[in-house]
């Protein structure tokens, strides 16, 4: 199937929108045009049916930039650069458990992500989604400016090696990145500001002291965590999520245990906030 127009339906008035009318595997120029303009319209876009293979996926990732492997998961044998997302009765974490921008702690974080999900519980495990742009939008323009001026550190290690004494995996002597960043990032394509901190990798705000810093976090995330700047999609087999990371937090929800939840993500490489 090529595409011609596809049909975009909007799920919430902040964020989030299915996209109908194309198949991943065989999408045109066009068709990716418009699967472009649809994410930096609506930040995380949603696919139906796409009983795709791995590689298609890893084209369809390509085509919107280099793809690159993850810091702390070995990824799949043969294609580091696709991450297996998978729990089941004997797993003692899911993977992006609590809300967060994929590897923020890069000094170039992702710009985005796709994930195919082809193993599902009956029901449950859903994943959230927030949209940066309205989580800033809705604060005051004194907090605005405030916080435009601010940089914060986001480091892997804490989380990744929490993650690694959670399930038993030997991680003495690996580092993993750590940067700076500005708390509020202009998106490069929309031009839009976002909020950039976020409970799983964001560490300190650079100038404050760490009781300030731990204040001001705590209060932003909990800001970001509000209901109102969310979308909650529910998958079926073969659906396909696709976030920018630039402008979106996540959240997986893990409570279908001891069922078997079972999908491959790609993560596209993105460039230095500003
Ligand atoms: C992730 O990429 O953080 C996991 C998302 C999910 O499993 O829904």
């Amino acid at each position: 199937m090529t595409t011609t127009g596809l049909s975009v339906t909007r799920l919430t008035p902040v964020l989030g929108a299915e996209i109908h009318g194309v198949h991943l595997d065989t999408i045109d120029e066009s068709g990716l045009r418009q699967v472009h303009d649809a994410l930096i319209a609506h930040q995380v876009i949603f696919f139906r049916d796409q009983d795709i293979s791995v590689e298609s996926q890893m084209r369809l990732g390509a085509h919107f930039g280099e793809l690159v492997a993850h810091p702390n998961d070995p990824g799949l044998e043969g294609h580091p650069e696709v991450m297996i997302i998978h729990a089941d009765e004997s797993s003692k974490r899911v993977a992006g458990e609590s809300w967060h921008s994929d590897v923020s702690c890069d000094s170039e974080p992702p710009l985005g992500s796709i994930l195919r999900i082809h193993t599902l519980p009956e029901t449950g495990g859903d994943t959230l989604f927030a949209s940066m742009y309205a989580a800033f939008d809705a604060l005051s323009a004194t907090m605005q400016a405030f916080l435009e001026g601010l940089t914060a550190t986001h480091d892997g290690a804490p989380y990744y090696r929490s993650v690694n004494a959670r399930i038993g995996r030997d991680d003495g002597g690996r580092t993993y990145p750590h940067a700076t960043h500005p708390v509020v990032r202009t998106h490069p394509e929309s031009g839009r500001k976002a909020l950039f901190v976020n409970r799983m990798f964001t560490t300190q705000i650079e100038g404050l002291s760490r009781r300030e810093s731990d204040a001001l976090l705590a209060f932003l995330f909990e800001h970001i965590e509000q209901p109102q700047f969310q979308v909650r999609f529910r998958w079926a087999k073969d659906s396909i999520a696709f976030w920018d990371n630039r402008c979106v937090q996540h959240q997986a929800i893990w409570d279908y245990w001891p069922e078997t939840r079972s999908g491959y993500r790609v993560t596209i490489k993105g460039d230095r906030p500003v």
